[in-house]
């Protein structure tokens, strides 16, 4: 099948939102033209034009900054919008539209591409590794009480949309280069959050908006929520949804906690998408009042220049390790790798050596940023050991706390 890809014009966009309506759900009502233009970058995005004109296939990517363990920043591709009409699908559309892509990435200086899946069958076939976890959590706010006060100071204070715009970002931007697996979230970003749309609140009210301030009156602390209005037998049965909830430090992060789970005529509180070592678990006087009530596949991880990549994150010990990654889709990615690092130094290059282990690029992104441990593939068999011990090198090498956690979906 013949089928030209190139990016998307402004003339075209609407018909390129089209195209995706359908695979993703979602009526033209719900999103503006402007909300896309708005967020889109015109330049990455994809069009798969059949031979007729017609637009079959959409692929699009933000240009990120990802923070990585060592709390150092890379340059990395967000890939988004992808969609095949169903008239054209499974028929290599996709495939083309990840080669072509991954190609400008490449192009482009990016070592790291990220993605979230719709279906977690589709990535690996093109070298996406599961690097990030996410959780969903309940409290129950009867007995939600802290086991150790928060030391914060200063105050907490409902504001107004417009003071939450006016200094969110900046506490947002500060908070993800302490953690690994975030990305920047640009202008167009926090415009398009601002606008909290009817279709985005999930039957909730609209948000609420809460700022912290610390005792010289510096903003260091924002959390955003909804809340929903349900009764039964005369009992309150609401809950409050958290949006977003970040401080300077755990201290302040744990005194917004407190204000969730302290306010009266709340059932339940509600926080998704949440780093899978979320430190409210074990401040909880109560542990058992915290559910875990999903984790799920967040962040897709694909190496596309393994030198920059590894050598741009730092590492849990100082170690040296030759890994032998193998990439199908990219074949040319594929050799031996000289890992070297530590805490405040890295590097990372092409060897001749024998290799300590053998992997896959799919499972170089599942260790990237430490999510997942080197012997969790090898039980699975995803990884081989070559050199005695050298697995649990690994383990202790790529390891880095927090978890990382995708603070911003795209
Ligand atoms: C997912 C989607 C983009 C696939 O497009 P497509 O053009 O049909 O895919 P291709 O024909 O290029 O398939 C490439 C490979 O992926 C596989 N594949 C495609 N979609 C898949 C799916 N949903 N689940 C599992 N495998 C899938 C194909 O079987 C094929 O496998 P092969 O390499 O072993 O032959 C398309 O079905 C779609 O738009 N779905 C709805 C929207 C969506 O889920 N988008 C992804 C957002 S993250």
């Amino acid at each position: 099948m013949t089928f030209e890809l190139r990016p998307t014009t402004d003339d075209e966009l609407p018909l390129f939102i089209r195209v995706m309506e359908d695979p993703f759900g979602f009526h033209g009502g719900e999103h503006t033209l402007e909300d896309f233009r708005g967020v889109l970058e015109l330049d990455r995005t994809i069009a798969a034009i059949d031979t007729d004109g017609a637009i079959v296939g959409t692929a699009g990517a933000f240009t990120f900054e990802l923070t990585l363990p060592g709390n150092l920043t890379v340059a990395a591709a967000g890939v988004t919008i992808v969609t095949v009409h169903a008239t054209h699908r499974r028929r290599g559309i996709l495939r083309s539209m990840m080669r072509h892509q991954l190609d400008d990435i490449a192009a482009r200086g990016e070592p790291v591409a990220l993605l979230t899946a719709s279906e977690s069958l589709i990535y690996g076939r093109f070298g996406y590794g599961l690097g990030v976890l996410g959780a969903n959590y309940t409290i129950a706010t009867d007995h939600a009480t802290l086991i150790r006060p928060p030391t914060a100071g200063g105050r907490l204070r409902l504001c107004t949309k417009e003071e939450f715009e006016e200094h969110a970002p900046g506490v947002y931007d500060r908070r993800r280069r302490q953690i690994p697996g975030a990305v920047n979230r640009a202008d167009t970003w926090w415009t398009d959050w601002l606008h909290d749309r009817e279709h985005d609140r999930g039957g909730a009210s609209e948000r609420w908006h809460v700022l912290h301030e610390n005792d010289a009156g510096e903003v260091d602390g924002m959390l955003a929520y909804r809340r929903t209005r349900d009764t039964e037998h005369g009992l309150s049965r609401n809950q409050f949804r958290i949006d977003e909830l970040y401080g300077r430090d755990d201290e302040i992060e744990a005194a917004l906690w407190q204000y969730t789970f302290e306010h009266d005529l709340i059932h339940t509180v509600v926080a998704k998408g949440r780093p899978v070592d979320e430190p409210i678990r074990w401040r909880l006087a109560d542990p058992r009042q915290l559910t875990t009530t999903d984790v799920v596949d967040d962040l897709w991880v694909r190496i596309i220049d393994v030198e920059a990549a590894m050598s741009a994150r730092r590492y849990g010990t100082t170690d040296r390790l030759v890994v032998e990654a193998h990439d199908e889709f990219r074949p040319a990615t594929s050799g031996r790798y000289a890992i070297e690092g530590g805490a405040d130094h890295a590097a990372c290059t092409r060897t001749d050596e024998p290799a300590d282990l053998t992997m896959g690029i799919v499972e170089l992104g599942c260790i990237y940023l430490g999510g997942v441990t080197p012997t969790a593939l090898h039980r699975a068999r995803r990884i081989d050991e070559i050199t005695p011990g050298a697995m649990q090198r690994a383990d202790a090498f790529f390891a880095s706390t927090p978890s990382p956690w995708m603070t911003t979906g795209f």
